[in-house]
This record gives structure tokens, C-alpha cells and sequence, in this order.
């Protein structure tokens, strides 16, 4: 099984390299900030820093969970670490499944924390996963909070995936109550909708990471490795806007991470305007370490967060708590789904 695992990783690396993102939207082009030709703010004094765990971010960003567990890795995740370290935005390991069940590829995944001793990091587990193992992932890269995943529609397009998910919602609330470190529950691809959203927090959940359609599309790696099949599976999900605005109309104190699809900073200020916490990717910055090494990384990382601040800027927004002010006019297919679903979206455009 070890062994079996520890090759997925790898196909996982190849086929989100070799796959290009979803053809299905992930709502953001659906949104607009209003420009705002008179802004009175020097570009220089924009601030876009912030508190995430008790930690002080330069920006609101995270390379989400993309790996670790086989030695051919390891270098990955020290320059996602590196980067990470190196530009003060927040990182979370792949699965950590893999280093529990043969700790010789521990390392793998500790490296994340070597290169980045005081930055902000979280462990990634199943949501399916013990207390005991939570524990461990979190104490082997010294883990400020801990991702747990959802992905049951990548679980049955999977040839070796689970299909039993009773009893997750219990086990999610049991490791909030006894982890001593914050939780996230993230999909990988297929969003969180407000029902699951309320039913996570009245499990105790503080933080949800939508993790929704519009990028790195799972169904379709684990199909072309050769998985259960059904082309259907790979056009299913919650698209990343829809999921995190349906997740801030519950009005519930929750810190919701927006990723799934998110691309250009752009992207990035609508979500943060939204009312979003923090937003993340994975596919982008792997495709660009594997493609221009760390350094490119560095660049590609500052180049999104000066192009946040230039946004914010366009917006008249000199911090992020102004921006969470700022009117958004949604339209098209996400205004059609949030009203179908009783939200009100002209809320956005009335601020
Ligand atoms: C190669 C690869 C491996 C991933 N492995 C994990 C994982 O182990 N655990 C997890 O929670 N998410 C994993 N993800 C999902 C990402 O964290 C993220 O939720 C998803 O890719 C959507 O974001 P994106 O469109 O910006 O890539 C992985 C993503 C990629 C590209």
C-alpha cells in the first residue's frame, strides 16, 4: 500500500503538470471591482498584509497543499518552502499519509518547516484520518494549524479510492475538540456549499478553505491514471466564487480561504473584497517551480502581490479592511446561481 501511495504522488506531480486547468469557470470573471479614477493613495503605502493564525502575513496568500511522501519530492516542497519563506505568505504540505505509514520519507515533508522556521504552515491529513494521526502530522513539521481534506468525488474517480464516507462529520468535530491547533476543512476541487459550510461550523469548524471548481481538476488525474472513469465526474462541483459567496451569506464567524481556480491577482482582490480571509493555489506554483525553479517561484509570488496591491489601489483601497468595503457587481451565471439560491448579490454593488 506504501509503496502504491507513494507512486501516486509522482502521477499526481506529472498529470496536474501535463493537465491544463478545468474548462469550467471558476465564477471570478463573473465578478467586477469598480475602478476608481480618483484614489488618493500612493502605491507604495498600499497595504496588503495581515494576521492568519497569529501570524503576520505580506500578503493574503498560501501555497496550498500539493505534496511530500516520496524522496523524489523533497525538493519540491524546499522550494515551495523557500518560497514561501522568502515572500512571507503562508504554506500547506501535501498529504501526510504517506510519511505515517513508512517514516523514511518523514523528511519530505519536515524540509517545509527547515526552510521556514517561523512562517505560517499547515499539515494536511484526510478528514477521514485518527487523533493520533493528526497528531502526528501536525508535530512532524511543527504545524501552526492543520488541513483536513474532503475529496470524495477525486475518492470515486480514484481506481484504488475510498468509497465509504459515513461517519465524517463525527470524526471532523472529534478533532477539532482535541487537536491543539487550529482546523481547516478544504476540498480539492468540487467547493463547499453554504448547507455543508453550516453543518462543518455546527461541528465546531472555524476555517474552510472552498477549494472549488475552476482549477486543477482532480477527477480528470485520477482518470487518466488510469481511474474508475466517467468523464462527468471531471465537470462536476461548486464553482470557487459561487462556494465562497454562498459560504459568506451564512453570516457565521468563520475565516473562509478562497482557492480553486484562483489565477491572477485580480482574482485575488475580488475574493479579499468578497469578504475572503486568505486565498490560495496550488497548480499555478508548481507549474512555475517546475518550469523556472525556486527563484522563478520568488519572482512569480512578488509579482502577484504587487499586482494585488496595484488592484487594491484601482480600487481605492489602501488596506485590506477598506477592500472588504468596496462595492462588487456580480453578474452572469454566479448572480443567477446565488439568486436561484435566495442570496442577494445586489448587496455587493449597494456598499
Ligand atoms: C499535484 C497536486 C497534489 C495535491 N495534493 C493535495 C493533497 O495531498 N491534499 C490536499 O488537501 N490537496 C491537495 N491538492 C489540492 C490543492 O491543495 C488545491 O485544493 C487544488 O489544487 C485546487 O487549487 P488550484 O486550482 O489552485 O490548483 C493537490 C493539488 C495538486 C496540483
Amino acid at each position: 500500500m506504501a509503496i502504491s501511495r507513494k507512486t501516486r504522488k509522482l502521477e499526481h506531480i506529472k498529470y496536474a503538470l501535463e493537465l491544463p486547468d478545468t474548462d469550467f469557470p471558476s465564477g471570478f470573471g463573473d465578478i467586477f471591482l469598480v475602478h476608481n479614477a480618483l484614489p488618493e493613495l500612493n502605491r507604495d503605502g498600499v497595504d496588503c498584509s495581515c494576521f492568519f493564525m497569529g501570524k503576520r502575513l505580506r500578503a493574503p496568500l498560501m501555497i496550498n497543499a500539493i505534496t511530500g511522501g516520496h524522496t523524489a519530492v523533497l525538493e519540491v516542497n524546499r522550494g515551495l518552502a523557500q518560497a514561501a519563506a522568502r515572500t512571507g505568505i503562508a504554506m500547506a504540505v501535501g498529504s501526510q499519509r504517506a510519511a505515517l505509514d513508512d517514516p523514511e520519507v518523514r523528511h519530505t515533508f519536515a524540509v517545509a518547516r527547515e526552510e521556514n522556521p517561523d512562517g505560517l504552515l499547515l499539515a494536511n491529513l484526510s478528514a477521514l484520518c485518527t487523533l493520533e494521526e493528526a497528531l502526528e502530522a501536525i508535530d512532524m513539521v511543527a504545524a501552526d494549524g492543520i488541513q483536513l481534506y474532503l475529496n470524495v468525488n477525486q475518492e470515486l474517480a480514484m481506481r484504488e479510492g475510498d468509497t465509504d464516507f459515513r461517519g465524517v462529520l463525527e470524526n471532523i468535530a472529534r478533532l477539532v475538540q482535541q487537536l491543539p491547533v487550529p482546523v481547516v476543512v478544504k476540498e480539492v476541487g468540487c467547493g463547499l456549499s453554504r448547507e455543508t459550510i453550516t453543518a462543518l461550523y455546527r461541528a465546531g469548524v472555524r476555517c474552510v478553505d472552498i477549494g472549488g471548481r475552476g482549477g486543477t481538476n482532480f477527477a480528470a488525474i485520477e482518470n487518466r491514471r488510469g481511474g474508475r472513469g466517467g468523464a462527468y465526474l471531471e465537470q462536476w462541483g461548486i464553482p470557487t466564487a459561487v462556494g465562497l459567496l454562498e459560504a459568506l451569506s451564512t453570516g457565521l464567524p468563520l475565516a473562509v480561504i478562497a482557492s480553486g481556480g484562483l489565477r491572477t491577482p485580480v482574482d485575488m482582490t475580488v475574493a479579499m473584497a468578497a469578504g475572503a480571509a486568505l486565498t490560495a493555489m496550488a497548480g499555478p506554483f508548481l507549474r512555475v517551480l517546475q518550469e523556472k525553479g525556486p527563484e522563478g517561484l520568488v519572482d512569480y509570488i512578488n509579482g502577484l502581490i504587487a499586482g494585488l496591491q496595484r488592484v487594491m489601489m484601482l480600487t481605492g483601497a489602501g488596506n485590506l479592511a477598506a477592500l472588504a468595503r468596496k462595492p462588487l457587481v456580480i453578474t452572469g451565471f454566479t448572480a443567477e446561481w446565488l439568486q436561484r439560491r435566495g442570496i442577494d448579490v445586489d448587496a455587493y454593488a449597494r456598499r
